[in-house]
């Protein structure tokens, strides 16, 4: 594919004839200062559109096909919620606005903290962080701060071995030593490692609930009653609340504090390095330690509250990312009364799925699951769910998320959300039959996969960690440094023979 910079000129695209010194357009800007060139390309409305369709057809999104990357929810985005967080009102939002001015965003930010509030049963949130690791961070902080004003030393942090990566990675940011307690045969937390393991010096115990096994733990009243009683914190990862949703409230389980990730459960857009929102919530003991500014409602108005003490401080600059907050709202609004079925629908969703798989391949935890479940292929050879991963492409659907959680050998996570039909639910599940199938018949041709995707076999690990940003305008590919990148490379020297 050409750069759009790389086409000819075209006779219908046209820019105004940069020579022209008296365009009114420049008004009174000093001439000194005004450019003599502008090479912006001068290309046809048709060409133009070709182009970028052409180009995003390379990437593959949500609004493409199936994406079901356990652990990363890749649910559907309602196109409302694009509508409603474009108002002008919105989309103009100023941080230094004068309150009076901005009532609207602020009834916003309030109402939505509400709704939390009710799906989860927490006392008071955040709406500040800018993702769901950050709101764990921001968490972890006011943990930190709660035992310092207690007086009370407390260093280490209990996390399960299923845990995300943030889990322990937070933890060692603020400074806790992180504890590690491994699963039982049912994918729980070992509760009686976890007796032996909670001493006075133990701060939070950090669960996932569901876990990212896909599992509810089955002890966790147990587990909570247990932190409680000895002083610790209960600190629940509600990165899976999908599963959740109008079922049971995270804070009738037991949990002092829980992070959301909005683009997880609330279906704001995922990452790409854009802006992201997360949303901690705390029981009454802690709530003086949330961030400021603080959204507050006399009955009448709404103001920034910046006016308290204990605070741990910002996450975030003011609002967090407020465009994000729009995008949950709307959807809290849209399903009313009725989220509950957006957790039931996940939840049979992924049973159905599941079931449909579990013999071509193995289910370690075989246990009802919640809102994703996660296969092993190990009996399909070494390296089965990388090669695996890299065949699917080729069937039209998003891999799920391999290798993790690290407890299971050769994983597939597997997350289909609510959002898909089960004719689609179907035509996955016939996909990876057929690469099992293909995995034991003729196992080199999948380890050659993908081969209808716009690149081929890529190194994962260079892809991720040096991606290769750059155009070759020669050859119309790209190139690291001068070497070779495989798959691209190869297919070009095959192409010039
Ligand atoms: C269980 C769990 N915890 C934490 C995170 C981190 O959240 P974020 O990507 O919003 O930083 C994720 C992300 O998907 C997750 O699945």
């Amino acid at each position: 594919m050409k750069l759009i910079f790389e086409y000819e000129e075209s006779i219908t695209g046209h820019l105004p004839d940069s020579s022209d010194d008296d365009s009114h357009s420049l008004g009174d800007l000093p001439r000194e200062l005004i450019r003599k060139e502008l090479p912006l390309p001068n290309v046809s409305e048709i060409d133009v559109i070709r182009h970028y369709s052409n180009m995003s057809r390379k990437n593959f999104g949500v609004d493409i096909g199936f994406y079901p990357l356990g652990s990363c929810t890749m649910k559907y985005n309602p196109k409302i919620n694009e509508d409603i967080a474009k108002l002008e009102g919105f989309m103009q939002l100023h941080p230094l606005s004068h309150q009076s001015c901005i009532q609207g965003s602020l009834q916003l930010m309030w109402e939505l903290g509400e709704y939390f509030k009710k799906i989860t049963g927490m006392d008071a949130f955040s709406l500040q962080p800018a993702a769901g690791s950050q709101s764990e961070l921001l968490g972890v902080m006011i943990a930190k701060a709660y035992f310092k004003e207690k007086k009370e030393k407390r260093t280490k942090i209990i996390i399960p071995d299923s845990a995300h990566g943030t889990n322990p990675a937070t933890a060692a940011m603020c400074k806790f030593e992180t504890i590690t307690v491994k699963s039982d045969s049912r994918g729980n937390m070992d509760i009686n490692e976890f007796k032996e393991l909670l001493e006075e010096d133990i701060a939070l115990v950090m669960l996932t609930n569901p876990n990212t096994l896909g599992l509810f733990e089955e002890k966790v009243l147990e587990i909570s009653d247990l932190a409680h009683r000895n002083g610790s914190l209960m600190y629940c990862d509600g990165a899976n609340m999908n599963a959740l949703l109008g079922i049971t409230r995270p804070a009738d389980q037991g949990f002092d504090l829980i992070h959301l990730n909005l683009h997880k459960t609330f279906s704001t857009p995922h990452g790409g390095g854009g802006p992201g929102a997360g949303a901690l919530g705390v029981k009454t003991h802690l709530s003086d330690f949330l961030p400021l500014p603080r959204v507050v409602n006399d009955g009448k108005n709404f103001a920034l509250d910046y006016d308290r003490r204990r605070s741990v401080g910002m996450t975030r600059y003011c609002y967090g990312n407020f465009g994000m907050l729009v995008r949950a709202y709307a959807y809290i609004r849209s399903w009313g009364n009725e989220l509950r079925k957006i957790s039931e629908h996940a939840i049979l969703n992924a049973n159905y799925l599941c079931s449909l798989l579990k013999e071509d391949f193995e289910l370690p935890y075989d246990r009802r699951c919640a809102h994703e479940f996660v296969l092993s292929s190990r009996k399909l050879g070494q390296k089965s769910a990388l090669n695996i991963a890299k065949r699917i492409m080729d069937y039209g659907f998003h891999p799920p998320t391999i290798y993790f959680p690290l407890i299971v050998p050769e994983a597939l996570m597997i997350e289909p959300t609510e959002t898909e039909s089960k004719e689609t639910l179907d035509e996955f599940a016939t996909a990876l039959r057929k690469i099992a199938k293909e995995l034991k018949e003729n196992p080199d041709f999948v380890k050659g996969a993908p081969y209808t995707r716009s690149v081929e076999r890529l190194d994962e690990v260079i892809a991720a960690r040096r991606p290769n940003l750059r155009w070759n305008a020669h050859t119309g590919l790209e190139e690291e440094d001068g070497k070779k990148m495989p798959g691209i490379n190869e297919r070009e020297d095959r192409r010039q023979k």
